[in-house]
């Protein structure tokens, strides 16, 4: 995917409040960050951050950290934060290096419309191969909770099979979650919303290490 450059982008991260410039050194005390022990969930390459911004504000006792790789995106999240958010921050990290930021202190995963790396020799790339749960598996605080959507049926099945491998339960499973959702108001990312507006079917599920869990 080409990412349109934002010329500025340096000047408008190193100004953000909302980026965290050295994720590492909260390994273990992100709480510390938001002042109280809320519970943690991050979304995972979270694009330009409509998915991220639109929770926080909605669940203002949850805590939000949006991880993202590339600068001229998180500039555009950043540029999108138009009010005091104070469960909401934002790192820019290769989520490859997510165990040396965070350790035993996430409630919940969000993967939203990940990169689908479609070669075999890619699959490794996939934020659901093993190598990433894995990582996962570190950062958890106790209960495992992955939450997946996606356009794409060959990542969705790919995810269904290593995220079972990994013992893990699937539930929510949906083939086409705009249609079943038809009375739910659905908090929806930036590529999500294109995806509909074309009508392809959205994949999507939840994933946990806690059988009992609705
Ligand atoms: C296809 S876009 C989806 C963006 C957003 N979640 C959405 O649904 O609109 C995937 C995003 O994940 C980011 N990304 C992919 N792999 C990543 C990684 N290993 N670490 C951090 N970000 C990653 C990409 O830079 C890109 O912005």
């Amino acid at each position: 995917m080409r990412i349109r450059n934002v010329k500025n982008k340096e000047e408008i991260l190193n100004q953000s409040k909302y980026l965290i410039k050295n994720p590492k050194d909260y390994i273990g005390k992100w709480h510390t960050i938001f002042n109280n022990h809320n519970p943690i969930y991050i979304e995972i390459g979270m694009g330009k951050g409509k998915f991220i911004i639109e929770n926080a504000k909605m669940y203002p006792n949850i805590n939000f950290i949006g991880i993202e790789r590339q600068d001229s995106i998180l500039a555009k999240c950043i540029k999108k934060i138009d009010e005091k958010i104070p469960n909401l921050i934002i790192i820019r990290m290769n989520a490859l290096i997510i165990d040396e930021v965070f350790s035993k202190e996430i409630d919940r995963i969000y993967l939203n419309f990940s990169d689908p790396w479609p070669k075999k020799r890619h699959h490794f790339r996939r934020l659901t191969s093993n190598i990433f749960l894995d990582k996962y598996d570190k950062i958890f605080k106790e209960t495992k909770e992955i939450y997946l959507r996606t356009d794409n049926q060959d990542l969705y099945t790919y995810s269904i099979e290593t995220l079972s491998n990994h013992n893990y339960y699937l539930k929510n499973i949906s083939l086409n979650l705009h249609k079943e959702l038809l009375e739910e108001k659905l908090i929806t990312t930036e590529y999500e919303d294109k995806f509909v507006k074309e009508n392809k079917p959205i994949y999507s599920l939840v994933a946990t290490s806690n059988q009992c869990l609705k």
